[in-house]
C-alpha cells in the first residue's frame, strides 16, 4: 500500500536572521586571509548573508602577521573591490570593513606607536587570543587598548577552551568594559563539544554583546541557516542584550 501513502514534501521555511541585522565578523575580502580567495566567492557569500536577512556586513579580514600581515590600506582596497562588484551586479546590501586583531607583537607595536586601529563602529575593535594558549600578558594588552579609548569586542570568548577552568575570567572581563562576541556555528558544536559548551555557558550567563557567523566559506552558510533555529539562539534574540543592530 505504501506507493498511495505518499509522504507530504516537508516545508522548509528559509532560515532568517534579519532580526540581528548586522554581521560584524567574517572574513570576505577576497584573497587576504583564510576567508574567501577570489571575487566570484565573496560575491556568493555576500549573497548568502542577503538571503538569510541580513541588512549589513562588516567585514573582519584577519590581521595576524605572521601568516596575514594585512594593514588598514589593503583592507580599504579590498572591501571598496568587493563594493564596487556589489554595485555592478546590482546587490544592493551595505558592507563595511574593520579588522580582527590577533594579539601579537605586531599588535603591541601597532598600540606602542598609537596607529590608528580599524574599528568596527565609533571605538569598538575586535580583537582574538590563540585558542591553543593564553598569551601571558593578553589582560594587560587589553587595558592597553582600553587606555587608548578603545572598546575590545573579544571574537569567539567560548574557542578559548583552556579559560574553561577559569570561568571567572569571563566576568572579569565584562566588568573590566570589555564586549564578547558568540560564533553562532559554537552553539552547533561546529568547533567541539567543549567549545559549545562553554559557548552555553556564556549564553546562560547572559555575557555575549554580539552574534556573529566568523564566516570563512559557504559551508559556513549551511551552519548558519542551521543555527537560525536553535532556542539558545532565540534565548540571546529575547534577552535585548545583543548590539548587532546598533553597528
Ligand atoms: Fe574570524
Amino acid at each position: 500500500m505504501w506507493p498511495f501513502n505518499k509522504k507530504k514534501e516537508a516545508i522548509i521555511e528559509p532560515a532568517d536572521l534579519s532580526w540581528l541585522g548586522t554581521d560584524m565578523h567574517s572574513h570576505l575580502i577576497p584573497g587576504i586571509d583564510d576567508g574567501s580567495p577570489d571575487m566570484a566567492t565573496s560575491i556568493e557569500l555576500v549573497r548568502g548573508f542577503q538571503a538569510l536577512g541580513y541588512r549589513k556586513v562588516i567585514t573582519t579580514p584577519h590581521i595576524l602577521w605572521e601568516m596575514y600581515p594585512n594593514t588598514p590600506d589593503i583592507i580599504r582596497t579590498g572591501v571598496a573591490a568587493l563594493r564596487a562588484e556589489m554595485a555592478a551586479q546590482g546587490i544592493q546590501m551595505e558592507i563595511g570593513a574593520a579588522a580582527e586583531y590577533f594579539i601579537d607583537e605586531h599588535f603591541v607595536e601597532e598600540l606602542a606607536q598609537k596607529r590608528p586601529l580599524l574599528t568596527l563602529k565609533d571605538n569598538l575593535v575586535l580583537v582574538e587570543i590563540s585558542t591553543v594558549t593564553a598569551p601571558f600578558d593578553f589582560k594587560e594588552v587589553l587595558f592597553e587598548l582600553q587606555l587608548q579609548d578603545y572598546v575590545p569586542v573579544i571574537a569567539h570568548p567560548e574557542r578559548y577552551i583552556y579559560l574553561k577552568d577559569n570561568k571567572a575570567i569571563f566576568t572579569e572581563l565584562k566588568d573590566s568594559g570589555c564586549l564578547l562576541q558568540l560564533n553562532m556555528g559554537s552553539l552547533l558544536g561546529h568547533y567541539g563539544a567543549s567549545v559549545q559548551g562553554l559557548a552555553e555557558y556564556l549564553v546562560r550567563e547572559e555575557l555575549y554583546d554580539f552574534v556573529g557567523s566568523d564566516l570563512h566559506h559557504s559551508r559556513h552558510l549551511d551552519l548558519m541557516s542551521r543555527a537560525a533555529g536553535l532556542p539558545l539562539l532565540a534565548r540571546l534574540k529575547a534577552s535585548g542584550q545583543l548590539k548587532n543592530a546598533t553597528l
